[in-house]
């Protein structure tokens, strides 16, 4: 496995746009989403001049030792942001970087969310069946908030909720 790289996040920009679509069809990726067609260019176009046009939606790209390797959306709401995120992972898997670069990716996360960005909590949601990534979460001081029931395509999903706030980040941060 390589070891975790250094991992900043940078503002999307327009030149980031067919990456990510890329990355976000990737079945892994789909297989984890609330809906999981192939979305299709025009389809990401549209979301993309939505994201960019709304002032409470931050859309980043992880750059792991300067090359662009995932995808961080912050939604605020509340004084906290809703937070989702995936990774390039063919790219990833490749270099075998992908977990390595996942645990980096989340560290830049909170400390872009909990620093800059001055979120006073940060919330996320995963498919129950995605247990590797709520473990990883809760790791990191996220606690599960509760979950729901969703209709993923056409199946009932169980979905849980987890969340960390500025203070309970700090309190665990090395001194
Ligand atoms: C996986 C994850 C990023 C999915 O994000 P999401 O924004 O919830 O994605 P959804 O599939 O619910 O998409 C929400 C809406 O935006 C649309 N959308 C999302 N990304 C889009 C894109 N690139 N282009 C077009 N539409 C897009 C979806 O079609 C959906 O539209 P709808 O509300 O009209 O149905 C999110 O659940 C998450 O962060 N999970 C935990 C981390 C994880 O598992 N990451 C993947 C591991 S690599």
């Amino acid at each position: 496995m390589s070891p975790v790289p250094t991992v900043r996040l940078r503002p999307a920009t327009d030149d980031d746009r067919d990456r990510v679509l890329r990355w976000r069809n990737h079945e892994v990726v789909r297989q984890a989403s609330f809906t999981t067609h192939v979305i299709a260019p025009d389809e990401h176009a549209a979301w993309w001049s939505r994201v960019a046009a709304d002032d409470a939606r931050h859309l980043h790209i992880a750059c792991a030792d300067g090359e662009p390797v995932g995808v961080v959306l912050f939604d605020d709401a509340g004084g906290g942001a809703d937070w989702s995120f995936y990774l390039d992972v063919d790219g990833l898997e490749a270099r075998r970087a992908l977990l390595p670069t996942w645990i980096a990716t989340e560290i830049a996360t909170l400390d872009h969310a909990f620093g800059p960005a001055g979120y006073a909590e940060l919330r996320g949601e995963a498919l129950a069946k995605n247990s590797a990534v709520i473990k990883l979460h809760e790791r990191f001081g996220f606690t599960v908030t509760g979950e729901y029931r969703r209709d993923v395509d056409g199946e009932p999903e169980t979905v849980v909720r987890y969340a960390l706030t500025a203070a309970a980040y700090r309190e665990e941060e090395p001194a």
